[in-house]
């Protein structure tokens, strides 16, 4: 979370900075600031609320030197003092930081008992003056201070004396790229996007200092280094709606294109056998990711150990952690993740490593952390997904894990009934404008499903909430009436999946049972099954491989959640409290 966007170019660097800053706001919305190095000093301007509020400012300001953030809010509510850039309390440094100082009570405490007294609530500021009173030049002061901090950092930190820019991280990203521009440090490489030909990731262990024309890092022992750079990849036209009012209705109907890339990039296999020698003598296989994520994980699960003989579960990464988890050589990690960046997922990858496991990642973006880190990738093609709700990359992520399990399953298999899915699935890109209404109207939702539908129930809930901050529930169909069904009320709403034909019966007897308790059904299922008429129905598309019906199912829900945020005049792209990209524990 935060976007960190920085710049040391031509006097037009606010402006630049602010550009780049809009690109990274899916980090997060809850303020946004600049600080820039003047004749007069370091001048700050932050604003609460979204980048835009800073435009003003960035347009009609000029400076070679900038660093500029986007925060989602750890330590200190989301108003203007907690806002970034901090400035030192002598007025040389200013501060930008994505990540947390988990030690910054005890070091807050051992300032003031110097008489240095923080004006934020933040943990950043306590790094910023840690490094303030460090003796020395501000490499000396960085190194020495880095040494005290725990947790995570990206900083980027404006040195008056050397009118220079340095930037650190651990265990939060970091990038820096000569660019058109300047010479530009980001949390992501999109800022880079169309005026930089390479890049380079920084490294845990080394210091970047940039100043007028000159980029250069160092190592932990400040001897300058040489530095590696990247090529640039395509990121995809991240800034563009399409002529779309949100992103999230661009990502939902872009499914049918990603289904059909996902479909022919893996129709050829290379991609898969890469993956397969990951397979060969394991024990287990642990699927591994939050969220959505988490959901596509569950899929995963559910579908590997259907193929092969052998234990396969899906976990929560915050959860797994810190678990005493059970990892040998013969255990295979698959980490699941849009963004390759999710701080908990991360840290369970560090466990699978140092224990000698096999790790795999399937991710939408090639270049993140997660890819650096696990042994393998299967991508997902998703192409770069804005909105905060995951949509597109979700529907990507559990195809590529499909069809990796019938890769697995048979490699001969052939993909036919594959071939249709991407039409399909524009089949199933609309919602009855009665059934939005219906949600909009209501208090609470439940979502309900067996087997592969029990994911799609938890996942539709999801959405939902995130978006449209509606109480939803998904659950066990049926698990329901051992407690849950208490909370059914007269009108109460109940989604119910029904993908998985030989568990039809006993998910309509669910139906029955919250009928009967007066909620209002609503059943997601092939167009040819016989329900109720007094069922609303979202039909899907007949598929002979009921997996892929089900994987269908979730597309009209991902909508329905969508429509209802928006009808109830909230902005279902930055959904309140949320980012896009959870790089913090
Ligand atoms: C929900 C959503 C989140 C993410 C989760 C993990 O719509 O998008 O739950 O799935 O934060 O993010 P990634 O996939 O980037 O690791």
């Amino acid at each position: 979370m935060c976007g960190i966007a920085c710049l040391v170019g031509n006097k037009r660097a606010p402006e630049e900075c602010y550009n780049a800053l809009e690109k990274l706001e899916y980090r997060g919305y809850d303020s946004a600031g600049m600080a820039l190095l003047t004749k007069e000093g370091i001048v700050i301007h932050k604003k609460q609320g979204r980048v835009e509020n800073l435009k003003d400012f960035a347009f009609n300001s000029s400076s070679n030197i900038v660093i500029s953030h986007t925060r989602w809010a750890t330590h200190g509510e989301p108003n203007e003092i907690n806002a970034h850039p901090h400035i030192s309390q002598n007025k040389e440094l200013a501060l930008v930081h994505n990540g947390i100082i988990e030690n910054y009570k005890e070091l807050k405490e051992k300032l003031k008992e110097k008489g240095v007294n923080p004006v934020s609530q933040t943990d950043s500021e306590i790094a910023l003056e840690i490094i303030a009173e460090e003796e020395g030049t501000v490499l000396q002061k960085v190194k020495n201070a880095l040494k005290k901090l725990k947790g995570s950092y990206a900083f980027a930190i404006i040195d008056k004396k050397t009118k220079s820019i340095i930037g650190v991280r651990k265990n939060s990203p970091l990038y820096v790229a000569k660019t058109t521009k300047g010479i530009m440090l980001a949390s992501d490489i999109i800022c880079f996007n169309s005026l930089a030909d390479e890049y380079h990731l920084v490294q845990e262990n080394e210091i970047i200092q940039i100043s007028k024309g000159k980029l250069k890092i160092f190592d932990e022992n400040l001897k300058q280094v040489s530095i590696s750079f990247t090529k640039m990849m395509d990121v995809g036209h991240i800034a563009d709606k399409m002529g779309f009012e949100y992103f999230m209705e661009k990502e939902i109907r872009e499914i049918p294109a990603v289904i059909k890339r996902i479909v022919s990039n893996y129709q050829d296999k290379k991609i898969i056998k890469e993956v397969v020698p990951f397979f060969n003598d394991i024990e287990k296989i642990v699927l591994i990711g939050c969220g959505t994520a988490y959901h596509a994980c569950m899929y995963g699960a559910k579908l590997l150990s259907s193929v092969l003989n052998i234990d396969c579960n899906a976990y929560i990464a915050s959860e797994y952690k810190y678990s005493k988890p059970i990892i040998s050589e013969k255990t295979l990690g698959i980490f699941v993740s849009q963004s390759g960046e999710t701080a908990d997922t991360l840290g369970c990858i560090n466990l699978f490593k140092e224990k000698g496991a096999k790790t795999l990642a399937v991710t939408n973006v090639l270049h993140s952390a997660i890819v650096n880190m696990c042994d393998g990738k299967l991508p997902v093609f998703a192409g770069a997904e804005i909105g905060v709700a995951s949509t597109k990359a979700y529907v990507a992520q559990i195809l590529v894990l499909y069809l990796l399990s019938k890769h697995l399953e048979n490699p001969d298999y052939e993909l036919i009934e594959e071939l249709t899915l991407a039409d399909k699935s524009k089949q199933v890109i609309k919602i009855d404008k009665e059934i939005v209404e219906l949600i909009k109207a209501s208090s609470k939702v439940f979502y309900i499903g067996r087997g592969y539908d029990s994911i799609s129930s938890l996942e539709g809930a999801l959405k939902l909430k995130e978006i449209a901050y509606i109480s939803a529930e998904g659950y066990p169909a049926g698990e329901l009436k051992h407690g849950t069904i208490a909370l059914i009320e007269k009108g109460t709403p109940v989604i119910v999946f029904a993908t998985e034909k030989k568990l039809f019966e006993k998910t309509m007897s669910a139906c029955e049972e919250v009928c009967s308790r007066g909620a209002k059904v609503i059943v997601v299922c092939a167009k040819d099954t016989k329900i109720r008429d007094e069922f609303y129905k979202i039909e899907l598309p007949s598929c002979e491989n009921e997996e892929l019906e089900s994987i269908l199912s979730i597309i009209p829900l991902q909508l329905l959640a969508f429509e209802v945020s928006k009808g109830l005049g909230y902005n279902p792209d930055k959904p309140r409290n949320l980012a896009k990209s959870v790089t913090v524990e």
